[in-house]
């Protein structure tokens, strides 16, 4: 399974961002949803797992530098060297050297380097539909590991509707989720949601703001 996704994604990496981050406008949405949220400040830690292109990263790097903001630290990884690719060339194109990129696959036992913890941020979109179902708590969990004290996770996952099960489920082998399932899964590996919302469009997928409990 996780070689069909690395395959899917290494064929789809333009098209990925063209089709969600530009035609969709989640750029626009997700910028929206971090300057209205006051997630992001000087000398803090993110972490964006299964950072694919760079959308969320990018976002974060765009707002933080709008608002004055110095000393972050930046981590992404991926496992499809196609998206990183992706990723890395704006990079080069925008001149931006301050984002730490790995490859590495969150089902590993041990995928990050042991520096990459104490996160005061971590942003994980769109890669819970990856995740096997039997895995999902144990991921969270990890995710939820790599925290600090007061760090906060936030999450985005495709809500199951009829356009999602089609779009998402089959063209892009994603599993779609029921909110209760995902609000569960939180709560089960003691993760407190802080706030869900929506985008508000057809898509419409969950974000969730969680923290753990300490
Ligand atoms: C829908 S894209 C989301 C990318 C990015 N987070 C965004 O919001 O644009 C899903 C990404 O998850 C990555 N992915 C899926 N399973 C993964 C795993 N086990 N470890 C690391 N990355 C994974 C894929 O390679 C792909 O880039």
């Amino acid at each position: 399974m996780q070689n069909t996704i690395k395959a899917l994604y290494t064929k789809r990496a333009v098209l990925y961002h063209r089709l969600f981050i530009d035609v969709f406008n989640f750029k626009g949405r997700f910028e929206k949803f971090f300057r209205e949220t006051n997630y992001l400040h000087s000398q803090i830690k993110v972490l964006d797992a299964g950072c694919g292109t760079g959308a969320i990263s990018r976002i974060l790097h765009r707002v933080a530098t709008q608002k004055g903001l110095s000393g972050i630290t930046y981590h992404a990884f991926d496992f499809t060297p196609a998206m990183l690719d992706e990723f890395k060339r704006w990079m080069l194109k925008e001149n931006i050297h301050d984002i730490d990129l790995k490859q590495a696959d969150l089902l590993d036992p041990k995928p990050l380097a042991s520096d990459w913890r104490e996160y005061d941020l971590i942003v994980f979109f769109g890669v819970l539909e990856y995740i096997p179902k039997e895995q999902l708590e144990q991921t969270l969990r990890y995710l939820s590991s790599l925290l600090n004290k007061n760090g906060v996770l936030i999450i985005s996952v495709t809500r199951r509707n009829l356009f999602t099960t089609i779009f998402i489920g089959w063209w892009w082998k994603a599993r779609t989720f029921r909110e209760q399932e995902i609000r569960g899964a939180c709560q089960n590996t003691g993760l407190v949601i802080i706030r869900g919302s929506g985008l508000g469009i057809i898509y419409n997928p969950l974000i969730l703001e969680l923290k753990k409990i300490i």
